[in-house]
């Protein structure tokens, strides 16, 4: 190879490593065209960790051409010593190029590791390892070739020539996986941080602990199992690891707009707070104590003091505000109201007393009663859109969020988890082909969470067949995407 081949091969070597940021696959592919710049039979990498030299990646072509073949070593470390090849380079820092393995001379202390060749029938000679030095200087790692061949594929010893080749390939490798390594701490601490803010936010009520953690499993598993379809509708539709990324993050964002909801509306399990319930009982003990001090009065003045007549009228009136009190503690935690009951509720609150001092007051206050009047379930209208509004709030709190650009859509998908296909949900009232799948796919899930989480201590957790069957149902009304129901049914993605 002249000189202008070997500048333009390590430059295509340096872009090629440049541009994968996974660290997985970036050894994979450092190993890879360190074999194919040297026509090694083997090679293998190896990263340093303090004292520690940790064991990645194996690659070898004769063995992968075996039908018994296992795929080499399992990860494993050795010691930063000189004891062991690798061990040596990365102390040393220089490179090391061996005529054969199991004649090392007398010059090098270390020891040849047996074991692989032992373990799959191989035999290695020459070998090279280089040291991965990042450009201050310390050790990254080392990479380690075996088995130079030449054009007809007999084993030859690694040329002097391709030692310097070799240690500017193990430069740019040490630089790209410090990179990788980097962008994945970044990722790593902002997933982190994400699933903190998420679960704390979650924590705020029982009624949520741990929603947006199911709702990120259950969306990324019907994601997944959409990748693998082979129906009409999905066999050509294919979630990107990016992609996948994005709707993992929106599916843990998606409530985080619930911060700006007060805890006394998200945790809401009655009508009126205990505080309220227990003023509205003080006042029916007042009223029933200015009954009786009004009857004492009104006997009296009609001469007709007996105690027998006060404790009989004093029974009556006193059981007629029980009657009322009870009423309203059993509207308070009632889930639907009759119209019946909705009457006997006015009926009380348009009773009115007379204080001592000759007020008269309701028996119970507008904003009581307003409350209490709720047909369906224990939120106002006023406390229902409080709550409609945390979508509101989840788009314009992660909107402020830098993303990458792949992970731009992640305001949009997170913040339209109520949006229905007919247009009925919010907050925008998005439908059709407006809705993208991850929006689709949070909505099928979020649904299904809220209806089965066990961790809602006021209501009874609903068997799963039943929280189908609603899910079903809102796919026939047009409302949920039908082929997502189906799919997230038929694969059992509930149990992930
Ligand atoms: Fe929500
Ligand atoms: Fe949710």
């Amino acid at each position: 190879m002249d000189l202008l081949t070997q500048v333009e091969t390590l430059n295509k070597i340096g872009i090629a490593l440049t541009s994968e940021t996974d660290p997985e696959k970036l050894m994979g592919l450092i190993v890879q065209k360190a074999r194919e710049l040297t026509n090694a039979d083997g090679g293998s990498l190896y990263l340093k960790e303090n004292d520690i030299l940790h064991f990645y990646v194996t690659q070898n072509d004769t063995l992968s051409h075996r039908r018994n073949f296992k795929g080499g070593f399992k990860h494993h470390e050795i010691p930063l010593s000189e004891e062991s090849i690798a061990g040596f380079v990365a102390v040393t820092r220089e490179i090391l190029n061996i005529e054969d393995a199991y004649n090392l001379p007398a010059t090098v202390p270390c020891r040849f590791n047996f074991d692989f060749d032992h373990e799959n029938t191989y035999r290695t000679r020459s070998l090279i390892a280089a040291p991965m030095k990042a450009s201050d200087g310390k050790i990254v790692g080392v990479l380690q070739l075996i088995n130079a061949l030449d054009n007809k594929g007999d084993v030859v010893v690694f040329p002097k020539a391709v030692e310097p080749l070799l240690n500017s390939l193990a430069s740019q490798a040490a630089v790209a996986i410090r990179n990788a390594r980097l962008i994945s701490d970044i990722k790593n601490l902002f997933k982190s941080l994400i699933q903190y803010s998420a679960s704390a936010i979650d924590a705020r009520s029982p009624h949520t602990a741990g929603h947006s953690r199911r709702v990120a499993a259950y969306s990324g598993a019907v994601a997944i199992a959409i990748n693998d379809a082979v129906t009409d509708r999905f066999f050509n539709v294919t979630f990107t690891s990016e992609q996948l990324e994005e709707l993992h993050y929106s599916a843990w964002l998606h409530d985080i707009g619930k911060i700006g909801v007060p805890e006394h509306i998200l945790d809401k399990s009655s009508k009126l707070s205990d505080d309220k319930l227990s003023a509205i009982k003080a006042r029916f003990e007042l009223i029933k104590a200015l009954e009786t001090h009004r009857l004492h009065e009104g006997l009296q003045v009609r001469g007709n003091s007996d105690n027998e007549t006060l404790a009989t009228s004093n029974r009556s009136v006193y059981k007629g505000l029980q009657d009322k009190f009870d009423f309203v503690c059993h509207v308070n935690t009632s889930n639907f109201l009759s119209d019946e009951d909705l009457n006997i509720l006015e009926g009380i609150a348009s009773c009115n007393y007379t204080t001592l001092e000759g007020e008269t007051r309701p028996y119970l206050a507008k904003e009581e009663f307003h409350a209490l009047s709720v047909i369906r379930g224990n939120l106002t209208e006023e406390e229902y859109k409080k709550i409609q509004s945390h979508a509101d709030h989840t788009l314009r709190i992660i909107e402020n969020i830098p993303f990458p650009e792949y992970l731009e859509k992640v305001p949009f998908f997170a913040a339209s988890h109520h949006e229905m296909l007919d247009g009925t949900g919010y907050p925008n009232g998005i439908s059709g082909e407006a809705l993208p799948l991850q929006s689709r796919i949070l909505a099928v899930v979020d649904i299904y969470d809220a209806l089965t989480a066990s961790d809602r201590p006021y209501r009874r957790t609903m068997p799963i067949d039943k929280a189908l069957n609603i899910l079903k149902e809102e796919a026939e009304k047009g409302r949920l995407d039908k082929e997502i129901v189906e799919l997230f049914i038929e694969k059992e993605l509930y149990n992930v």
